[in-house]
């Protein structure tokens, strides 16, 4: 590939594919009516998979990019675990029948805000309206600068089973530049009290492409990252968009790593992580082998959600919290992000459903052949969509496979391992509403 076309490859903006259609193609012709007569749809024991967003954290980090705010007062945090439970209560009006939670999950902001007794309240609410599968996942989002041996027992108490911790970066200028001074000591405490009360199945996050961290500095990180074990690690690329995150105008944009930086950043995890005896799992997560993830994406399993990479496999997903999103076989709806709002639909007995989107028998296969893409870097046109002609999405690939990013043959599309941080570029040919990215592909040639 000729650098002016890895320049423009790298220089396009294409989605994370965590859904398709994308959150952003959501519209508002889907709203609380589809999201009630879905519900009602739910059968007996079908297998379903609960998220909660709490919204907020006690200060914002400069990089976080989350739906996030701050909340410094207690009784703000009170409330919003109180409306959750009257969502959770107002969405049971809408089950004719007893669904089965098989994976439930804390995000934020920092769920563990709401402490262990808020937790623990709201997880009874939800007992109320779902079956909870014995070997149920039950996670949860940590932030280690506020994790101490009580919540832990907290969370035990109430069946968590798997934590996620956001690490970041190690290094101390690094932290210093992001607004998150977390010393390892502060990770390794949080560590050993999660162990402690027996949440063994630890996630790190990670970012690369943050201000001041260098080839070497990351590598540091990783090593030390690895150095605790965790079944899983995922390391984002930084998504820098000071034009909607205000939080992140703190950051100077003069110490952030060009793209060849970035690159070569990403690249450096990636072995680091591997040498130390991890698999790499999609673009971004690395799992120990016996992992759950790297075993499913070995396997030919591996799922993408709105969370990332998962061995979910679940069809039906039940956001609760202001901005989550539900999933379900017929398409997929979103609350009200804005919190105010959020809580008002709540209080009014609506389901605080803002938009959606229905799918169609085309969204269907296109959203199967992005998961493939995503997960497996590989895609059978032919097994996944028998007899649909791909002929304009194969005419769109080939500046892609002219450039040894993809090998086309016989309906069946492979990235070439070197490039596979380009996929989602793939992904987007099938994308029906980033057409325009994909006629780009040209320019590159
Ligand atoms: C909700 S936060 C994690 C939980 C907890 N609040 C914490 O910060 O430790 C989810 C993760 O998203 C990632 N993240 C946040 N902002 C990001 C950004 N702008 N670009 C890439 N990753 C980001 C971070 O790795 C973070 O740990
Ligand atoms: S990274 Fe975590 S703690 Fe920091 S602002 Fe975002 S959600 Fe809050």
């Amino acid at each position: 590939m000729t650098e002016i076309a890895a320049r423009h490859y790298a220089s396009l903006a294409v989605p994370r594919y965590t859904s398709y259609p994308t959150a952003a193609d959501f519209s508002p012709a889907v709203g609380k009516d589809q999201y009630e007569a879905w519900l009602r749809r739910l059968r007996q024991g079908e297998p379903v998979s609960l998220y909660l967003h709490v919204p907020y954290c006690r200060d914002l980090c400069h990089y976080c990019g989350c739906h996030a705010k701050i909340a410094r007062r207690d009784t703000v945090i009170e409330a919003y675990a109180d409306i959750l439970i009257r969502e959770i209560r107002q969405t049971g009006q809408y089950l004719t029948e007893r669904p089965k939670a098989v994976h439930l999950h804390w995000g934020g902001g920092t769920p563990s805000i709401l402490g262990g007794e808020g937790i623990a309240r709201i997880t009874q609410v939800l007992r109320e309206q779902f079956d909870f599968a014995d070997d149920m996942e039950h996670a949860i989002e940590l932030d280690p600068r506020k994790v101490d041996k009580k919540l832990c027992r907290d969370l035990a108490e109430v069946g968590v089973n798997r934590a996620s911790l956001g690490v970041q970066d190690l290094n101390p200028e690094v932290q210093e530049a992001i607004g998150r001074v977390q010393p390892i000591e502060q990770v390794e405490a949080a560590v050993n009290s999660l162990w402690q009360v027996g949440i063994t199945s630890l996630n790190f996050d990670l970012i690369y492409g943050l201000p001041l961290q260098t080839v070497a500095t990351l590598r540091e990180t990783c090593k030390r990252v690895a150095a605790f074990r965790p079944s899983r690690i995922a390391c984002y690329g930084y998504a820098h968009l000071p034009a909607r995150r205000a939080n992140q105008r703190l950051i100077d944009t003069s110490l952030l790593p060009d793209a060849d930086a970035r690159y070569e950043q990403a690249q450096i995890v990636g072995e680091t992580f591997m040498a130390m005896g991890y698999e790499a799992v999609g673009i971004d997560h690395y799992a120990l082998p016996e992992d759950a993830l790297a075993v499913a994406a070995k396997a030919g399993q591996l799922r993408r959600n709105f969370q990332g990479y998962t061995d979910d496999d679940c069809p039906t997903l039940l956001g609760f919290g202001a901005s989550s999103i539900s999933q379900f076989r017929e398409g997929y709806t979103q609350n009200i992000a804005d919190i105010g709002q959020y809580k008002a639909a709540v209080l009014s007995e609506r389901a605080p459903v803002i938009r959606g989107y229905a799918f169609n028998d085309s969204d269907r296969l296109r959203a199967q052949i992005i998961e493939k893409l995503m997960c497996d870097f590989r895609v059978d046109l032919n097994a996944v969509a028998p007899g649909v002609n791909f002929s304009d999405e194969l005419a769109l690939l080939r500046p892609l496979s002219v450039d040894g990013i993809v090998n086309v043959q016989d309906a069946v599309i492979t990235m070439a391992p070197e490039h596979h941080s380009l996929v989602r570029l793939v992904a987007a040919v099938f994308d029906e509403f980033r057409r325009e990215c994909a006629h780009s592909f040209s320019m590159a040639v």
